[in-house]
């Protein structure tokens, strides 16, 4: 207590301390309202805010420009999966070796563990939540489906970004190591099972669901497939 508020009688004491409470009070409420929106401020600026080492980029991804603020080391697989949860991507050996991450950018597919998400601004990307229209699946995820193309299912998105580019770069006349006559490229009709296999051995499928993954292309390409049963009587005779 203060000298001067000694010299006060208690009654003048009480009406002080309830005058400084008050106003305590009614400071505090006034200022509530603009210490809550200074906090809230913060709030949407800190998400929007580029933290040191990030910097904004802009992805079109399945037909839609999505921006987001990233380390330029970060990888396109880890940008889907992590940044803008389209987890369909898989990551399986994140070393370029299982194929499990395939996607495609410009058309062409690619191991998206292998590529930096900077590196793609301006691409188009699909990933395989892109390939499916609203009312129908792609017509390489209904062969996957009828011809068993899965097991467990985890290298599948993978393997039909795969199949979805195999049949566009056969359409365009592309050869492969097993192709014999590289002046005279095979057509989808023609695409025979060991074109196929060399042309999906980028793509490792640990269920070894292999025979359905053949014959699911050879039906996206036109040709009707063998039955499961026989492909895998066939795979045993061979
Ligand atoms: S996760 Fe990319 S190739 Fe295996
Ligand atoms: S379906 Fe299981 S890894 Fe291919």
């Amino acid at each position: 207590m203060t000298e001067e508020e000694q010299k006060l009688s208690p009654k003048q004491r009480s009406r002080r301390n309830f005058l400084g409470q008050s106003l305590f009070t009614a400071g505090a409420a006034i200022a509530a309202p603009s210490l809550l929106n200074s906090c809230q401020n913060k709030t949407v600026s800190a998400s929007n805010a580029l933290v040191e080492g990030e910097t904004m980029i802009g992805l079109k991804i399945n037909g839609q420009l999505k921006t987001l603020n990233i380390e330029p080391r970060v990888t396109l697989l880890d940008a889907l999966r992590e940044n803008l949860g389209l987890t369909g991507s898989k990551k399986g050996c994140d070393h370029g070796q299982c194929g499990a991450c395939t996607v495609l950018i410009d058309g062409q597919r690619a191991y998206s563990c292998l590529t930096l998400a900077i590196m793609q601004e301006g691409n188009e990307i699909t990933t395989i939540e892109g390939l499916a229209t609203e009312d129908n699946l792609h017509p390489v995820q209904t062969a996957f489906l009828e011809n068993d193309g899965f097991q467990c299912g985890y290298c599948t998105p993978g393997q039909i970004c795969a199949s979805v580019a195999l049949l566009e770069e056969v359409n365009n006349g592309s050869v492969s190591y097993v192709t014999r006559d590289l002046t005279n490229p095979p057509e989808l009709a023609s695409l025979s099972e060991s074109e196929i296999k060399e042309r999906m051995s980028g793509n490792l499928c640990r269920c070894s669901a292999y025979n359905g993954i053949v014959a699911a292309v050879q039906q996206a390409a036109g040709q009707t497939p063998p039955s499961p049963a026989a492909s895998i009587e066939h795979s045993q005779v061979g």
